[in-house]
């Protein structure tokens, strides 16, 4: 079951494009939460800004992308803010991704156990691995300091500059009232300096505090991890003397037992301080077989081209888990896949998921798969969340005219029929429209629809939507009959027992 603690969080997020024609705006202010154990689908048309959120979090956005604003914080860490390097000192890589086509995450001339191991065994050295493990508590209280103050400050700045471009907006405003203006905007920006000064100090002197507890921490994990070498090789020494005395007083059979105890302590030898390749294989095909490929040490060592789509799928699936990942992202994962291996696909994913207590990011532009897997929803149009809630919410008290258009667009179950296409093609994001970026195609578009944007309107703790329908003094609109009587079906088929998969 999910709980309620965040493993990762996304704020305010802002990522253009610079291109020929033109800045493209791909990723328009959003925010959300993973909770610890759960499904968070992201769902929305082609081009809604979906992966470029999944690769920020990845950290392998395209170059030509810019972060204009936000921040994504794991463990206390903005991920926009450590290197790469810096990332994986402190754990490793955490957060595994599973992309839509598996063809392209695979190298094809390389044989599938090796692409299974190499992720393992970059990070071999178990001595290192365990002075990483010793000091990141430390590491990460430290760097998280510096990033709360950035974050704190960046708050701040927004606002201000909020408040200057809302004055500069103003239209016909009288001398007085432009010199009254000129003087608040200057207080402004004084109190923000102010701000940020005493912040930087506040935090600076806790930084310096904290960095002080991480050299510590260095020094003793330095120690311990010597102590340990130590501590393991003379073991491995006094063991391996023993052994070859008696070795040297035996003969015949006895010398050959005595022999192979002598390979085998130098290899446990060798396994403490690091994963070796045969300890590797081990692992890679117990992971083989955690994501049900069939005979793994055959195909161990075939080539990706050996393999179906679905079997290929599994393979990175099998490599995003060596890493032992917290967070799995899943960008698209069965869309490249026929409809019976998608559901296995997706049941594995669930499997895995539940068994190892991930918590999951999965994109899709399929509600269909939405219900299957999530236990909360965000919905996302033109670069924004318009909509987010539990599944239950999502499906059943839908209030986004797009979540609207999306539900109706659902294949039915029975008939596998599309009931009804979106209307339209989704905005050009190098001019996207001011307002409500779906009112164009919407048939529930109102005038302020096409002239501002509309703010995130609670419907519930958990269900919030960005439809200026929800404004207290918008008429009152029904969902589309197509999506009301759908609810209504699944709700009755529930009553019964059945299951509703919508
Ligand atoms: N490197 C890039 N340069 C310019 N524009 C880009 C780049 N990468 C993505 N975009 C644009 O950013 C927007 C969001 O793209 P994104 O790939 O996130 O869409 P998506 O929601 O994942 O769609 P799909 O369902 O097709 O995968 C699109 O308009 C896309 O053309
Ligand atoms: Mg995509």
């Amino acid at each position: 079951m999910a709980s309620q603690e965040k493993v990762l969080s996304v704020n305010h997020l802002v990522i253009n494009f610079k291109t020929d024609n033109g800045i493209l705006k791909a990723v328009r202010d959003i925010s959300f939460d993973l909770n610890r154990g759960e499904t968070l689908c992201i769902v929305g048309e082609s081009g809604s800004g979906k992966s470029v959120t999944s690769k920020a979090i990845m950290g392998i956005l395209a170059n030509n992308a810019i972060i204009e604003n936000g921040n994504i914080m794991y463990r206390g860490e903005n991920l926009l803010e450590v290197s790469e390097d810096e990332f994986y000192k402190i754990r490793g890589h955490k957060i595994g991704m599973i992309f839509q086509d598996p063809l392209s995450s695979l190298n094809p001339i390389v044989r599938i156990g090796k692409q299974i191991t190499e992720a393992m065994l970059i990070n071999s050295d178990k001595l290192k691995l365990m002075y990483n493990d010793l000091i990141s508590d430390d590491l990460i209280r430290y760097k998280n300091t510096l990033s709360k103050m950035n974050i704190e400050i960046a708050g701040e700045k927004r606002k201000l500059e909020a408040f200057l471009s809302q004055l500069a907006a103003k239209e016909n405003v009288s001398a007085e009232e432009k010199a009254a203006d000129k003087k608040a905007a200057k207080e402004k920006k004084l109190a923000f300096q102010e701000f940020e000064k005493k912040t930087r100090a506040q935090y600076e002197k806790k930084a310096k505090e904290l960095k002080a507890v991480l050299e510590e921490t260095e020094k003793k994990a330095k120690r311990q991890v010597k102590e340990y070498k130590e501590k393991a090789t003379a073991e491995h020494k006094a063991r391996l003397a023993e052994l070859e005395k008696q070795r040297a007083a035996a003969s015949g059979s006895e010398k050959e037992n005595i022999q192979k105890q002598i390979e085998a302590e130098k290899l446990e030898y060798t396994n403490k301080l690091k994963l070796t390749k045969a300890e590797a294989k081990r692992r890679a095909l117990a992971i083989m077989r955690e994501v049900g490929i069939p005979e793994p040490e055959r195909r161990y060592k075939q080539y990706p081209f050996e393999f179906s789509g679905g079997m290929r799928q599994r393979i990175v699936i099998a490599i995003a888990l060596t890493a032992s990942p917290e967070i799995l992202i899943c960008d698209e994962p069965t869309t490249a896949l026929d409809v019976t291996i998608q559901a296995q696909i997706l049941e594995l994913i669930n499997k895995i998921k539940a068994e190892r207590n991930l918590s999951c990011i999965f994109i899709t532009h399929d509600l269909g798969v939405v219900a299957n897997m999530a236990d909360r929803v965000a919905v996302m149009y033109a670069g924004k969340i318009v909509e987010y809630g539990t599944a239950e919410e999502i499906f059943y008290d839908p209030k986004h005219p797009y979540t609207w258009a999306l539900l109706s667009s659902i294949p039915d179950v029975d008939s596998k029929e599309k009931l009804e296409a979106i209307p339209g093609t989704p905005p050009n994001m190098i001019y996207p429209p001011k307002g409500d970026a779906f009112a164009a195609r919407s048939r529930y578009a109102m005038n302020i629809d096409y002239r501002e944007e509309p703010p995130m309107f609670k419907v519930s703790d958990t269900h919030y939507a960005a439809t200026w329908l929800l404004d207290p003094h918008a008429p009152k609109v029904e969902m589309p009959k197509i999506v009301s009587e759908r609810i209504r079906i699944s709700l009755e088929e529930d009553a019964q027992g059945e299951q509703g998969a919508y």
